[in-house]
């Protein structure tokens, strides 16, 4: 089950934790895989990792905020699988503040990468999906995006929120051609750093554990399967229990 056998599939992001995992599955489903990152090195790194342990990767470093970068990145490659998985501050770390507290102009940062990458990335793939009758749009959005959280992330709030909707819609309009498009909605990860309130925040999560690279790895690599034809315009929480759905 859940075999990826000639598929290729594009993780963004994938230079690292989430991404890099996600890359890492879905190669060893069996899927070629293309490595993205806006670091080069990073992307080159996982892309080599997977290839010496006999699996199909390689690098595919770009911006997924240049919308031209992105459409000719991927142009070369009949992609079947899409993980929108770059995101987070983006480039940037994430400073932590409340709403009021913030300046309108730190507010692009996170809604580009978080929203805007979604967008151009999976805008480059879907003629071609649609075209050949066969596609799987995934987005890591978050728990952010779906309930509010009171951690002073609200414009990163926005961005995913923003993604998930958007790709609802998308899979409604595509339903009927083969392609499938869900988000899973990510509680806290295991890599996040200590904000400040991270180990505050496990003690409320009902497993009592943080998320890991695998446990993304796992959801993504059925929804991209075959298997999983009938499932589309979900966003699906992924979280310990955290978020109820
Ligand atoms: N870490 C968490 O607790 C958490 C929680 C919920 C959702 N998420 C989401 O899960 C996803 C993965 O999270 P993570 O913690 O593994 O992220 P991370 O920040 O550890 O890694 C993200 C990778 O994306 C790359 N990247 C950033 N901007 C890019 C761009 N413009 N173009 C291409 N690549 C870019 C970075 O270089 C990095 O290697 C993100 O979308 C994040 O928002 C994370």
């Amino acid at each position: 089950m859940f075999e990826l056998k000639g598929k290729i599939a594009l993780v963004t992001g994938a230079g690292q934790n989430v991404g890099a995992g996600v890359a890492r599955t879905l190669a060893s489903q069996g899927a070629h895989v293309l490595v993205n990152d806006i670091v080069a090195d990073r992307a080159g790194e996982v892309a080599d990792a997977i290839a010496r342990a006999g699996h199909a990767a390689e690098p595919l470093p770009f911006d997924v905020t240049d919308g031209d970068a992105a459409r000719a990145a991927i142009a070369d490659w009949p992609i079947d699988i899409l993980v929108n998985n770059a995101g987070n501050a983006g480039a940037e770390t994430m400073e932590v503040k409340p709403f009021a507290q913030t300046d309108p102009d730190e507010w692009a940062g996170p809604i580009e990468v978080n929203l805007y990458g979604v967008m151009y990335c999976t805008h480059a793939v879907l003629p071609g999906m649609i075209e050949r009758g066969w596609g799987r749009v995934i987005g890591v959005v978050s728990g952010a995006g779906t309930v509010g959280v009171n951690i002073g992330v609200a414009a990163y709030s926005a961005g995913k929120g923003g993604a998930a909707g958007l790709l609802r819609s998308v899979a409604l309009e595509v339903a009927q051609t083969g392609v499938t498009v869900n988000s899973i909605a990510l509680g806290l990860m295991s890599n996040t750093g200590d904000t400040g309130v991270t180990a505050q925040l496990e003690r409320t999560i009902p497993t009592r554990r943080l998320g890991t690279p695998d446990d993304v790895a796992a959801l993504c690599a059925y929804l991209a399967s075959e298997e999983a034809s009938w499932m589309t315009a979900q966003t699906i929480p992924l979280a310990g229990g955290s978020i109820t759905s």
